[in-house]
């Protein structure tokens, strides 16, 4: 017998009556947002929601609040019912794939912003785009009321800022990060290396080893400083057009660090022809 089609809901009122039930039959929930455009990284963190809790809930919305003017609202690949195939076979139990209005109905004037750890980093390069995720992320929670919720460790500064919002608000949730899921050959899994054309495809991996070569570095001694700007001009070297930032920071709070007496991490942004790709390392601890 064929197994049953993943439910899809579009309404924040649907998504409730499946969580409610859920838990009168005693599951724990599990919460993983996406935008959408699923890869190997997303089904990872579906896997891990559906191997900790009784049911997974995943999300697929292109949140317009998170893009700046300029930047690739527009043509970020859209394929639900891939998507959706895709999550079945992870375990997720139901989709919420909610309409823009449903999220933002007329009149909607509120938003969430973490201050201090949006300020640089991501922060720097993308004004209000933190302001548009933490907005989102607080909504998806509370519409769904998981128990835990899932984040990949790619976007290393979201999954920080995410963290500390939902301590700060006291959002009844676990925030959970996921290990970065990587090609053969070290490039960072994203939607966006869509964008790639081959000759930059085989560029971007420049990127992944300009990170660990400063990880590496600093882990070694070498002043932070010193060894990030050796790596961003190998990543320029290699093709890249620029680089927004590559910096060690603090693992917990993502302050600048020259000599890591701490879980450290290095993050980096650059681009690559139209395309902006970001990634993250450990400093490996001595
Ligand atoms: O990481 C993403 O895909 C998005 O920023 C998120 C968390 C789904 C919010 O729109």
């Amino acid at each position: 017998m064929a197994p049953a089609p993943l439910p899809i809901v579009r309404t924040v009122a649907e998504l409730r009556r499946h969580v409610q039930a859920w838990r009168k039959d005693g599951h724990g929930v599990g919460l993983v947002p996406t935008m959408g455009a699923l890869h190997a990284g997303h089904l990872a963190l579906v896997d891990a929601s559906a191997k900790a809790n009784g049911r997974t809930v995943a999300t697929i919305f292109v949140n317009p609040k998170q893009f700046g003017a300029g930047e690739d609202l527009g043509r970020y690949p859209r394929r639900e019912a891939a998507d959706v195939d895709a999550m079945a076979r992870h375990g997720t139990d139901l989709v919420f794939a909610p309409s823009v209005d449903e999220m933002y109905p007329d009149g909607h004037a509120t938003t969430v912003s973490v201050a201090g750890l949006t300020d640089r980093l991501e922060g720097g390069h993308r004004p209000g785009h933190f302001t548009g995720v933490t907005t989102v992320v607080t909504k998806l929670l509370l519409q769904a009321m998981a128990d835990r919720a899932y984040f990949g460790e790619k976007d290393f500064q979201q999954l920080v800022v995410i963290t500390r919002m939902a301590r700060d608000l006291d959002i009844p949730v676990e925030i959970v990060g996921v290990p970065t899921v990587r090609e053969a050959d070290g490039l960072a899994l994203s939607s966006r290396n869509e964008y790639l054309t081959s000759a930059e495809r085989a560029i971007a991996p420049a990127l992944h080893r300009g990170l660990r070569r400063a990880a590496e570095a600093i882990a070694a001694g070498t002043p932070a400083r010193q060894a990030s700007q050796e790596s961003a001009a190998a990543i320029l070297k290699a093709g890249f057009a620029s680089v927004d930032y590559l910096e060690c920071c603090g693992a917990d709070d993502l302050e600048p660090l020259d000599q890591p007496d701490r879980p450290a991490r290095v993050l980096a942004a650059a681009r690559l022809g139209t395309t902006r790709l970001i990634d993250n390392v450990l400093v490996p601890p001595p």
